[in-house]
């Protein structure tokens, strides 16, 4: 997907972040609305979904291969379902900069009887797809990478495929997503184990659309064991996507941590697999209250926050899957805190969108904050004042949104370069900022300025 140029965010110094904000819809939950509508039976309408450019990717995928999708507005969708057939698509699949739009399509595509080619920007095609290609080749797929980690461009020849019984070498959402994806279309039961508990948007997905995965829980671990029956049929069902938790995450974490504050976000997702990061503020510290008001397919409410000072905590072992994407935002809360935060057992975060131990541990140290770097994580020795900084995105949304978040404690102006890739996931980051950020020199009138 081409970008404009490079633009630059500046931000200044608040006192508090307050007021009541929802944020764009959830990003796994838009994908995967998506993607089983235009594989089901009927017509789907989706309200909620998330305007950013990864899960546009995923849209126009689905176009390519002879969905018909009206877009009402740029959140709500009309999709006409396939009834699992797709059509060979003429040209590659662009899955842009997002890896879950890459992983749980080349599970469909292995299965269908033609060929497809997926690319993806420069990022995307440094990280590794072994871990998909290994797993979808034991189904009988033909699918190649680049390299020894089969990088993107990825080609899949297509075909038939055969259910396999295995267990996640990593803890991979789009991986267990992209084996369940590729288990519909197999001949047999696809079974799918992992050790350490990651989201579970798929299972309860392919139940909203009438296709309930069978689900066993192993008693003496956090293990479960996910079966989907080749074959299986999904037929439509309306859905509404609630608000992305991972993006919410900045606000509740800079609010958390600034004395002052009180901060409301409404319509929000808050699937257990993903709100981890509460419990990480609450031992920190943190005052929170989360409620609950909608347990339907995915469970959705409110969480205010009041803001207070927090102090270190570590955050290792299964925690660390329920968090991943908010990492980099804890690693700032971190910062902010008084004495030391752990952050362990995290090698994943090397193979995300950039290296964000490394990425997160430069920027962090440029704000004069003290932080040793490990293999797989980071101790950030907090309570240092912060000093205004010019950082680098690393062409990372979660970097260049956590920095941002962390020049608002800083004395002075922050400027963080290179901040488009903010679009791929959070197109109205700037603006959510501005409605609920009181600034010290202007109010809640800010002086936020995009630069180009
Ligand atoms: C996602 C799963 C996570 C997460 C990503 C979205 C998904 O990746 O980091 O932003 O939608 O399944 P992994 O499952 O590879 O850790």
């Amino acid at each position: 997907m081409s970008r404009p140029p490079a633009s630059t965010l500046a931000v200044r110094p608040i006192r508090h972040i307050s007021g009541e904000l929802s944020v764009p819809g959830d990003k796994s939950l838009s994908h995967r609305a998506v993607l089983f509508s235009a594989l089901a039976d009927g017509t789907t309408v989706i309200t909620g979904f998330r305007p950013g450019e990864d899960c546009v990717c995923t849209m126009r995928a689905l176009q390519a291969m002879g969905a018909s999708i009206e877009v009402e507005s740029k959140t709500s969708l009309i999709v006409h379902g396939t009834s699992g057939k797709l059509q060979p698509p003429l040209e590659p699949l662009d899955c842009g900069n997002s890896g879950t739009a890459m992983r749980l399509m080349a599970g469909i595509l292995a299965a269908q009887p033609f060929g497809s080619r997926l690319i993806g920007d420069a990022s995307l095609s440094g990280r590794p797809m072994k871990r998909i290609v290994d797993p979808l080749r034991l189904m009988g797929a033909k699918i190649q990478g680049r390299g020894q980690n089969h990088t993107a461009p990825l080609e899949i020849e297509g075909g038939s495929l055969t259910g396999i019984d295995y267990t996640l070498p990593v803890a991979s959402a789009q991986l267990k997503s992209c084996l369940l994806l590729a288990g519909l279309f197999a001949n047999g039961t696809t079974s799918v184990t992992e050790k350490t508990p990651t989201r579970d948007h798929t299972e309860r997905l392919l139940a909203h659309f009438h296709a309930p995965p069978v689900i066993d829980l192993h008693p003496e671990s956090a293990a479960k064991t996910v079966r989907v029956r080749g074959g299986s049929r999904l037929h439509a069902r309306d859905f509404k996507v609630p608000g992305d938790f991972s993006s919410a995450a900045f606000w509740i974490a800079a609010a958390a941590a600034f004395p002052g504050s009180d901060l409301t976000i409404t319509n929000l997702g808050l699937n257990g697999t993903r709100t981890g990061l509460l419990s990480v503020l609450l031992r920190m510290g943190a005052h929170l209250q989360e409620t609950i008001s909608d347990s339907s397919c995915e469970p959705a409410g409110v969480v205010r926050v009041f803001g207070r000072k927090l102090r270190g905590t570590r955050v290792a072992g299964v925690e660390i899957a329920n968090v991943i994407d908010e990492l980099p935002i804890i690693a700032v809360t971190a910062a902010l805190a008084e004495g030391p935060t752990e952050i362990r057992d995290a090698r994943e975060l090397r193979v995300k969108e950039t290296d964000r131990i490394a990425a997160m541990a430069k920027n962090l140290r440029a704000f004069g904050v003290p932080v040793d770097e490990h293999d797989d994580g980071m101790t950030i020795h907090g309570g240092a004042p912060i000093n205004a900084a010019k950082v680098g995105s690393f062409g990372d949304h979660r970097i260049a949104m956590s920095c941002a978040i962390l020049g608002l404690f800083a004395k002075g102006e922050t400027v963080i370069e290179d901040t488009n890739c903010i679009a791929t996931s959070y197109p109205t980051f700037r603006e959510d900022l501005v409605k609920i950020a009181y600034f010290q020199d202007t109010g809640f009138a800010s002086l936020l300025s995009p630069r180009r």
